[in-house]
């Protein structure tokens, strides 16, 4: 990743006096783990989504697995998700022995198109890992609607997307399970960690078990009822976390302007393509600014004159099943999922964050316009 100190960085956290003065009651409590301040965010970020439940993870990444392990994906189940995120949305189920299958996604939303996902479908598939990429909704009612016909457990990667609305509701209250992340990059952070939502007691009891070592509710620190893990957050960043949560009206609202702002800025590049617009149905949550460049431009050229220009940026994103270790793996090539590694192959994510202003994005869509 490229983030330049001294121009315009790609991204940055917005966090002030608020935020450390909840952090220092924390190390002041000496409740640094375990503690109510856990309770408190999930509560908290619960009903921001409209969730009944929540269970903090120590990564948007931990969620996941956690997520794979409730549904019980193991060694040679397929699971259907898309090419087109990040490698934590296929590495959950992995971890698990699950198989990766990728269904190509549409090119306007960039998330995977449910045609292909009924296609993929097979006796062996056990579940989808369905990412709301960009912060834009996937097809959720299409979505279960595939899930529940074959019998599938269908788990939302929400980590780019808090805050979002499908169809009316908040990412997170449909029914689904879902993944929210806070590394720094993200909407809120809480430097490291993650949440999960569900609407399953039963769920949440098992998901705080999973990573808590395995403890059961009741029982000693050394009792273990089950395989468990380390995936828990503890109370700072908890602390950091619900000062952020107390923002994140204004902290959407802000990101919302700015990806405004780069719409005006950038409207009139010959052949540069800006993230979809909000729909009737989808509201995005705005995490990053993604562009695509015309199909004939070198976006190795336009990246060399950000670096000069000390604008940061990034290739967001690899088609997942053209990283090293897929096709060492499972023997994937080009041509697997066409959409997504044509859209890999132009995409370039341009400085986004929530204090990000006019001037820079300026700078920023002069730097564009004068590489193309
Ligand atoms: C779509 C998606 N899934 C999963 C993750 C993993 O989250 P984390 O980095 O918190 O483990 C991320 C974060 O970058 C993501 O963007």
């Amino acid at each position: 990743m490229k983030v330049v100190q001294s121009g315009v960085p790609l991204s940055g956290p917005y966090l002030d006096e608020h935020e450390e003065q909840l952090v220092l009651e924390v190390l002041r409590s000496g409740r640094l783990s375990l503690g109510p301040t856990i309770d408190a965010f999930e509560e908290l970020v619960a009903a921001k989504v409209g969730a009944p439940y929540a269970a903090a993870v120590s990564s948007g990444t931990t969620g996941l697995h956690l997520l794979c392990i409730s549904a019980g994906i193991s060694a040679g189940d397929e699971v259907i998700t898309t090419p087109y995120s990040f490698a934590a949305s296929a590495n959950c189920f992995i971890y698990e022995g699950g198989v990766p299958v990728f269904a190509d996604i549409d090119r306007a939303t960039l998330n995977m198109d449910p045609a292909a996902v009924e296609a993929a479908v097979t006796p062996r598939t056990k579940a989808i890992v369905a990412v709301d990429i960009y912060g834009y909704p996937c097809e959720l009612d299409e979505l279960r609607a595939i899930a529940e016909r074959h019998g599938l457990a269908l788990i939302q990667d929400s980590c780019e997307a808090l805050g979002a609305e499908y169809r009316g509701a908040t990412i997170g209250s449909h029914g689904p399970s879902a993944v929210f992340a806070f590394y720094p990059n993200k909407q809120i952070t809480t430097g490291e960690g993650g949440i999960v939502t569900t609407h399953s007691e039963e769920e949440w009891r098992l998901l705080r078990s999973l990573r808590n070592q395995g403890r059961g509710d009741s029982g000693g620190w050394l009792e273990h009822v089950r395989l468990g893990y380390n995936y828990r957050l503890d109370d700072v960043r908890a602390a950091l976390g619900i000062g952020q949560v107390e923002k994140l009206d204004e902290i959407l609202a802000l990101r919302r302007d700015v990806a405004a702002r780069y719409g005006e800025l950038l409207g009139d590049i010959d052949g540069v393509e800006l993230p979809l617009a909000d729909d009737a149905d989808h509201r995005r949550s705005w995490f990053v600014y993604v562009v695509l460049l015309p199909s004939n431009a070198d976006r190795e050229r336009v990246i060399a004159h950000f670096e000069r220009e000390g604008i940061g940026y990034n290739r967001y994103l690899p088609s997942v099943h053209l990283q090293p270790y897929m096709r060492e793996r499972y023997g994937f090539s080009e041509g697997l999922c066409p959409v997504s590694e044509d859209v890999s192959s132009r995409s370039l994510a341009l400085p986004f964050f929530t204090a990000l202003g006019r001037d820079a994005q300026e700078r920023v869509a002069e730097a564009l316009t004068a590489a193309l």
